[in-house]
């Protein structure tokens, strides 16, 4: 069972997860997120669950995680940004995930374009950012999934060699509430303070800076060099000699 007050013993923001909805049940976090601003909570409210029935995955995949043994949470936003700096809330999402993972773990996970979480070249989280000009303006919903505590057992047939979680790479038990308090944390701090130092530090994380990858968008392979990325979030690789720029997609290593 997750402990809301011992994650809010260990936060320092203003307003990122000071008001929160634990559900031991749920279909999905983000959808629970949505229905948050139309019952006007303030932003930064967050919903986290213990299992989710239904949990999303970027580019329509399913998300499953083991039941209490995950971190899988939500929380609202109103940025104050243009249109196009939105494909940096994804990147600082990232960054912010692993610096808190680090602050409780020692484990310096990794980055791979646009948004997975990586351990050992393999996938130990994901995030799905969703957007939408609504009555109170330009809203997000942050959604994060983490495996934490997972044993192999837990991670399901077809990801076998492709997932992870922090238990499997270290052997250890975590504290769920500490590893989200310091990944909130640090996602306010960027978020209100470092906007424009999201890009060199994403970079920074990134495990597949100047490597040989598959690249694709719309279906489509494409073999190139990942060459970074642009200063809203989008993919430079370099195709055939040519560099060309993606804003969405998916990498392989
Ligand atoms: C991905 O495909 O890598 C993104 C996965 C995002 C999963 C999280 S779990 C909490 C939140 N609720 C959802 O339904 N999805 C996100």
């Amino acid at each position: 069972m997750f402990s809301i007050e011992k994650l809010q013993a260990g936060l320092n923001t203003e307003f990122l997860g000071r008001e929160v909805k634990y559900l031991k049940k749920t279909f999905s976090t983000n959808v629970d997120a949505w229905k948050c601003f139309q019952s006007q909570k303030p932003e930064g409210t967050l919903i986290i669950a213990d299992h989710q029935a239904k949990g999303r995955g970027r580019r329509h995949s399913k998300w499953y995680s083991a039941e209490g043994k995950s971190l899988t949470f939500s929380f609202m936003l109103l940025p104050e940004i243009a249109l196009e700096k939105l494909g940096i809330l994804p990147l600082l999402a990232g960054v912010s995930i692993v610096k808190g993972i680090h602050n409780i773990s020692n484990i310096l996970s990794g980055l791979k374009w646009p948004n997975d979480i990586m351990i050992s070249r393999k996938k130990m989280g994901g995030i799905l950012i969703e957007s939408r000009t609504i009555k109170q303006g330009l809203s997000v919903v942050v959604g994060i999934g983490l495996n934490i505590n997972e044993s192999e057992d837990d991670i399901q047939d077809k990801l076998q060699g492709q997932a992870t979680s922090l238990h499997i790479e270290s052997g250890e038990e975590f504290n769920r509430e500490l590893i989200l308090s310091s990944i909130l944390n640090e996602f306010e701090n960027l978020y209100l303070n470092f906007w424009y130092d999201i890009i060199p530090l994403w970079q920074e994380y990134c495990i597949h800076e100047n490597d040989e990858i598959t690249f694709y968008s719309n279906k489509k392979p494409h073999q190139g060099t990942f060459r970074g990325i642009t200063e809203t979030g989008h993919a430079m690789i370099q195709i055939n000699g040519k560099t060309e720029t993606f804003s969405a997609g998916m990498v392989t290593l």
